[in-house]
């Protein structure tokens, strides 16, 4: 899954990753006593001496072969390579789905066929409305500076800023052909590019605001060049600045944002590799679990809770990895494959989240881009205007309630606020874990809030699209 010469095997660096011993000899100790040092002596010995000192370390490796040390999986150890067992997952994850992909190969045929897709698009572009959305955007407007007041140039921003956000969703409610997923896709798009235009709109705002400390009309180039040469406002307005950050995997805008120097050519082929068979493996095991879904419709209609439940309970998992395989083809393989593509260093896309003991951890540290944008062009803001933290976070959470439910609802053009309250739950879910649950029970309490909570969500969607879409709900079976 990750880069191998990143670390080698997990063989060769276990006794480092453990205590920092060189060799496992190194360590030999009598029964009660300390360790005993190195055993580097023997190599400064002359030749007949080191034989004399092997065979009597060989004699000693036969006598003693016990010495202090913790087991791995306790937290004193300081072992912390799990490589082999994230491998493991993938490999569960493949062998576990592999009798549903066979069932559904036989049932249904080949499912996913990318090859057919791209042939569909090229053969009726018109009927693909999402793609045409998405291509007709065009974000580089801009005026020169001192051209319109400061008035003027909010009032535009705000009216494009708008336009962004509401001629998508208008388009997709609209059109009959257009897909939930070309749907979905489409809005997602525009979101990132709303953000973006925002963050662009706030730091050029901020930079005329220090303009008269700052500028140096000495400006040579801009964002987009991979030469280091500072950039300082207005140089940075002009076209290729501005299409460098809307391509660049980033929310938050930056005149002069960290480059790397040069391209990776077998670090980029990897990321592709990994993004081409991950997008392949979600949409196998979206499909593999449709009719699993598809069937779980029918408890709802008699009313059968129980049964509900134990859907539920079916749904978790395929429904958990799905989103952990997503994770890792979003935010690790195809932002590093951008990112590198473009020379854009800053490659904190996530952090440990996996770690998290508190909700608010988990997201400060997930979804970094998002994070970032948050806190910079919304949370810092308002605590700087003297709004109170816990109402800053609610307005936080309040703005991504609103786009998850936006993302959501639109595209199936239905409007149930399921993904708006997950979001807002998030609030309670913090303040009673932050209170009453510590260490790991703390982190227990996040992950199993990811793994019930998001298929709850996604049942409630599915039911309630099934029900207004064909008037009650299939026997089960594909539609
Ligand atoms: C709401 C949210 C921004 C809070 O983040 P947080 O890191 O828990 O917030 P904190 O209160 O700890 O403070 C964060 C920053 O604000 C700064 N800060 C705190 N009080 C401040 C004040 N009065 N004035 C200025 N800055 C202040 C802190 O120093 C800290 O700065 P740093 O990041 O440079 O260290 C975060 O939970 C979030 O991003 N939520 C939404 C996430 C989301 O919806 N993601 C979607 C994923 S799909």
């Amino acid at each position: 899954m990750g880069d191998r010469n990143e670390r080698g095997p997990s063989t060769r660096r276990r006794r480092t990753t453990i205590s920092g011993e060189a060799t496992g000899a190194s360590a030999r100790q009598a029964n009660g006593g300390k360790a005993s040092g190195p055993g580097g002596q023997g190599e400064q010995d002359a030749p007949g001496s080191a034989r004399r000192h092997k065979g009597s370390n060989d004699v000693k490796d036969r006598l003693s072969c016990h010495r202090l040390q913790e087991s791995l999986l306790s937290s004193e150890s300081g072992y912390s390579n799990y490589r082999g067992i994230l491998n493991w997952c993938v490999v569960m994850l493949v062998l576990s789905n592999a009798r549903l992909f066979l069932e559904n190969l036989i049932k249904y045929g080949i499912l996913v066929d990318p090859i057919q897709v791209v042939s569909l698009f090229l053969k009726d572009p018109y009927s693909w409305p999402a793609p045409c959305l998405i291509i007709g955007n065009d974000a580089g407007h801009h005026w020169p500076p001192g051209t319109i007041s400061e008035g003027a140039g909010t009032f535009l921003h705000f009216v494009n800023l708008s336009a962004v956000l509401c001629f998508p969703p208008a388009t997709v409610l609209t059109l009959s052909s257009m897909t939930p997923v070309g749907g979905v896709f489409a809005l997602g798009v525009y979101t990132i590019l709303f953000l973006k235009l925002f963050s662009y709109k706030d730091v050029n705002k901020w930079c005329r605001e220090i303009r008269q400390a700052t500028a140096r009309p000495s400006v040579h180039r801009a964002n987009g060049s991979a030469v280091h040469s500072n950039v300082t406002y207005p140089g940075n307005l002009t076209h290729r600045d501005i299409y460098y950050f809307i391509f660049a995997p980033t929310l938050c805008y930056e005149l002069n944002f960290p480059r790397s120097t040069r391209i990776r050519k077998r670090f980029l082929l990897r990321r592709l590799i990994e993004m081409l068979f991950l997008m392949q493996l979600q949409v196998g095991l979206i499909h593999g679990w449709f009719p699993t879904v598809q069937n779980s419709m029918k408890p709802f209609q008699v009313k059968s809770y129980f049964q509900v439940l134990t859907f539920l309970f079916l749904l978790q998992v395929p429904n958990h990895m799905i989103w952990l395989l997503f994770f890792y083809w979003f935010f690790h393989s195809s932002m590093n494959f951008v990112a590198e593509l473009m020379q854009f260093g800053d490659r904190e896309f996530y952090r440990d989240w996996w770690n998290s003991e508190t909700v608010p951890y988990f997201w400060a540290n997930w979804n970094i881009p998002v994070h970032k944008w948050c806190l910079r062009h919304f949370y810092k803001p308002m605590l700087r205007k003297g709004v109170n933290k816990l109402a800053a976070q609610i307005a936080v959470f309040l703005v991504s309630a609103f786009f998850h439910e936006y993302l959501v609802s639109i595209p199936l053009k239905m409007f149930r606020l399921w993904a708006f309250m997950g979001m807002m739950a998030q609030i309670p879910l913090a303040l009673f874990v932050g209170r009453f649950l510590r260490g790991n029970y703390g982190n227990a309490a996040v992950w199993i809030s990811l793994i019930i909570g998001q298929p709850i969500a996604v049942l409630m969607y599915v039911h309630d699209y099934y029900v207004l879409h064909y008037g009650g709900v299939s026997e089960g079976g594909a539609v």
